[in-house]
């Protein structure tokens, strides 16, 4: 067996928890909105055609916040399509999903949608085929509260208040040559300072998320960021990131340690930020809204022939989840929480059905991925700060991101309530780790409350509609604590949560 440590300090704050880090992503693309959220018909649907059991799920997986209406789909979106009696509303080409978006969901439907589901709404306009008159529209429809032609349009929609949606997203991906209205950095980064601009006329507490590169990939990366902040910096408050990892010729080792790249891309957005600061005398911090981020077996999907078809909700990368995703998810949700003193919002994607926690059938059952397990525990127990860990952890090679930690692990700690959680992945494909947590900085006797671990003898096993629940989180079988220290241990690929309170508190 292998063995880490990490010391725990309650004063070394990172940064509080942000409930917008539990963020997911809902797009008109494939199954996600249509036999997605919304089936009208099926046995669980509910007065608007809703599906009740994917609402519980969300509600379940704890996800805060959904960005809406895309993604690709957004920068050919015209939003006006999507409101008002719904047999009246066009059928369009979806031209980012070569596939015909019939508009029986728009923003009404979603928001009704959102208020059942209990997360905030984050709305992307579309700067791809639209500029800022439709982002200014779309603003006086969604929150301007009456008396102008486009509130009471909503209002006589059936909306009397406004929705009153604060995060806005500046467009999608438009550094990406197949996205609808691509541009370059000088004139996105000219069209997203107009767009703030004239938001902020409209409503000056409005949070703006300016378009990042789509991946670290793009050749454009950094300079992108570096081009479109000189234009934006005093509008915007955010920067956005987009990463999808996979597993890439059969190396397990360089997937189980994806986090690495994160950890990296987020860092390497923060010194561009800062340094377009710097260079502007500012005082204020750009933030990051990781605004997509999954595991997403994208070379399957760059490998299919391009659809010469224009179905209506095809089934487009439904990818199936497996043992190692769900840790390198679990790990991903770690190194979003270890940034988050910069990372303050963030979004899986998607939600349902498209690369998406929640699976369903047409008529039938929705249920759990492997994925949804690490992301639900982790927004149901990370509570208060983010501490920050020092990790003293055995190493091993990869071929993506060189010599990486064996084990990483984040932790939080409320000081209102004392409780301490630990989560921890081990990346080592053969050997257990024992995880040391010494906790003697925390003036308080600590007790174990709960603890879980997602594994599995066979990594490749997936929860499917015939066997639903064939990977779940189960309680951890090797931990104790005594005398200040934790002791845990971590089987191969192993994703676990900890929770330590102190003697006689409850929660
Ligand atoms: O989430 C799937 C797609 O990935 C989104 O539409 C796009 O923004 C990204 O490239």
């Amino acid at each position: 067996m292998l063995a880490a440590s990490v010391v725990l300090d309650p004063a070394a704050v990172v940064a509080p928890v942000s409930r917008r880090t539990f963020g997911s992503f809902v797009e008109h693309m494939g199954r996600c909105v249509y036999t997605g959220i919304h089936e009208p018909g099926h046995p669980q649907a509910d007065e608007d055609g809703f599906r009740t059991d994917v609402l519980a799920l969300t509600r379940e997986l704890g996800v805060t916040m959904v960005r809406y209406p895309g993604g690709n789909f957004v920068s050919g979106y015209r939003w006006e399509d999507g409101v008002g009696p719904v047999a009246q509303r066009p059928r369009r080409r979806d031209l980012a999903w070569h596939s015909i978006e019939t508009n029986q969901v728009g923003i009404d439907e979603f928001a009704r949608w959102a208020a059942k589901a209990d997360v905030e709404i984050m709305y992307a306009v579309n700067l791809g085929t639209r500029g800022v008159q439709e982002a200014l529209d779309v603003h006086e429809y969604v929150n301007h509260a009456e008396g102008t032609q486009l509130s009471e349009l909503r209002r006589a929609n059936g909306a009397a208040k406004p929705y009153g949606i604060t995060l806005w997203c500046l467009g999608n991906e438009l550094d990406g040559p197949w996205q609808t209205g691509h541009k370059t950095a000088q004139e996105y980064g000219l069209l997203a300072a107009a767009t703030a601009r004239a938001l902020r006329s409209a409503e000056p507490g409005l949070e703006l998320v300016a378009c990042g590169s789509s991946s670290s990939a793009m050749p454009t990366f950094g300079s992108w960021e570096a081009t479109v902040l000189e234009h934006a910096y005093d509008v915007v408050d955010y920067v956005s990131c987009h990463a999808y990892y996979e597993e890439l010729d059969g190396d397990l080792g360089s997937f189980l340690a994806s986090a690495v790249d994160m950890d990296h891309f987020v860092d390497s957005i923060v010194a561009t930020a800062d340094s377009v600061g710097a260079r502007l005398r500012s005082k204020k911090k750009i933030n990051i809204s990781f605004d997509e981020w999954n595991v997403w077996y994208l070379s399957r999907f760059q490998g299919q022939e391009p659809r010469a078809d224009w179905p209506v909700a095809p089934r487009v990368i439904e990818d199936e989840y497996n043992v190692a995703d769900a840790v390198v998810v679990g790990n991903l949700l770690i190194s979003l929480l270890r940034h988050s003193d910069r990372v303050t919002a963030a979004c899986q994607a998607q939600l349902v059905n498209v690369i998406a926690p929640i699976r369903t059938e047409p008529g039938g059952p929705a249920w759990r991925q492997t994925i949804f397990h690490p992301f639900a525990k982790t927004a149901a127990l990370a509570r208060g700060s983010v501490l920050h860990t020092r990790l003293d952890s055995p190493t091993y090679a990869t071929a993506r991101h060189g010599e990486v930690a064996v084990v990483d692990a984040v932790a939080t700690y409320d000081g209102e309530d004392g409780d301490l959680v630990i989560f921890a992945v081990n990346r080592d494909q053969t050997d257990s780790v024992e995880l040391t947590v010494d906790l003697h900085l925390f003036n308080a006797d600590l007790h174990l409350a709960e603890a879980w671990t997602l594994t599995d003898d066979d990594l490749r096993a997936t929860n499917t509609r015939e066997q639903p629940d064939r990977v779940t989180p189960v309680p951890a079988q090797r931990v104790t604590v005594d005398g200040g220290t934790l002791r845990v241990v971590l089987p191969r690929v192993s994703w676990s949560a900890i929770r330590l309170h102190p003697a006689r508190a409850t929660r």
